[in-house]
């Protein structure tokens, strides 16, 4: 089979694309036919060696993936070969990734996609909808009526978050980084849409909660716990799960002042069982609509050097248009 791998960590351009023996399925694996894969952050970053993780070498790169079932494992018993099904978390903690023709996937991981569904459209949604699924509903315990701030919503979690937020009946403020990106996290149902590089930031959120928010999901690398801090209403809470090098100042009166929770929590160390609990609801949401990740970037699997480049740079690169939207590759 065509793969994109690496046989050792570094830059984008150590992953390479040829061939590879296809793999055998064990008895509780599905073999899958790839028919699409998303990119994240957490590719690039166990690709780089950033994140250290023991890798089968060759290691093929990627988490998520879209596809159908071409043959099972003596074990299996919710999957036949023809179904269409969609997964993520593969490619980490020793298990192989999912940039290929073919992967071999426990079936833990794996998932019916609905009808209503596409390949591309299950593969965007699948590692951030988990994401926001878990923080949400774990962590923030969001209930209907409460009002939530997303930072940086126009990110593949922020996307997801911005929905599933909604579709548990909140009231969502979103901050995005340029016009056109404020303009799509608007049509993904943000009730307010606020620019955070504005001067006052902390005002216009309380403009738009005049007693606060009830939870802040920040998903950029920096937070700025003094802003968040003013922003939340009592008892309010706030979400964490990204920058891993960060160590920013803390205003540790206010917070428990205030009554504050802070939570964080990373996606890959939640189990089977409970993955596959939100993937229940993702796919109810997906397939009335109310989920839905577009495709920012549709590239081949050979181009999977470029996609992990593309990644790093923000979505922007000299060469490419700019990106609303997950980075897809097709094999
Ligand atoms: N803990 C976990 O389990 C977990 C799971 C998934 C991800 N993460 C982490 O969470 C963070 C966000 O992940 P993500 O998948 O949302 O990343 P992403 O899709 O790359 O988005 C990150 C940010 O980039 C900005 N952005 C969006 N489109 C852009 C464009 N066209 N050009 C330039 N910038 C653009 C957005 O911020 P602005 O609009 O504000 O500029 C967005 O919030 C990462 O650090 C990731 O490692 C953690």
């Amino acid at each position: 089979m065509k793969a994109a791998f690496i046989t050792g960590t570094g830059p984008a351009d150590v992953i390479r694309y040829g061939d590879l023996p296809d793999p055998q399925p064990g008895p509780h694996e599905a073999l899958i036919r790839v028919r699409a894969c998303a990119v994240n952050p957490i590719d690039t970053y166990v690709r780089s060696g950033a994140v250290a993780m023991a890798l089968p070498l060759p290691y093929v790169v990627g988490c998520d993936l879209a596809g159908d079932v071409v043959a099972v494992g003596a074990d299996v018993e919710r999957f036949r070969p023809g179904d269409r099904v969609w997964g993520s978390n593969q490619g980490l903690l020793g298990r192989q990734g999912t940039f290929a023709e073919l992967a071999a996937v426990d079936e833990r991981w794996l998932y019916a996609t609905p009808a209503e569904v596409s390949d591309r459209e299950a593969a965007a949604v699948a590692l951030v909808a988990i994401t926001a699924h878990l923080g949400l509903v774990d962590r923030a315990a969001l209930k209907e009526g409460e009002t939530i701030l997303v930072s940086g919503a126009s990110g593949g979690v922020g996307m997801a978050v911005v929905q599933i937020a909604k579709a548990l009946g909140a009231r969502v403020i979103a901050t995005a980084g340029s016009q056109e990106r404020r303009e799509f996290v608007r049509k993904l149902g943000a009730d307010v849409v606020l620019d955070p590089q504005r001067a006052d930031l902390v005002e216009a959120v309380r403009e738009a909660a005049s007693g606060g928010v009830d939870v802040h999901w920040e998903t950029r690398r920096d937070p700025r716990f003094d802003q968040t801090i003013e922003m939340l209403a009592d008892g309010g809470r706030m979400v964490l799960m990204a920058g891993r090098d960060a160590r920013p100042p803390f205003p540790v009166g206010p917070f428990y002042v205030k009554g504050c929770s802070l939570y964080g929590f990373v996606m890959f160390k939640a189990d089977s069982q409970r993955q596959a609990a939100a993937a229940a609801d993702i796919n109810r949401w997906m397939a009335r609509g109310a989920l839905w990740i577009p495709a920012g970037h549709v590239l081949p699997l050979s181009q999977t050097a470029y996609a992990h480049q593309l990644q790093e740079a923000g979505g922007i690169l000299p060469s490419s248009p700019p990106l609303v939207g997950k980075i897809l590759v097709e094999p």
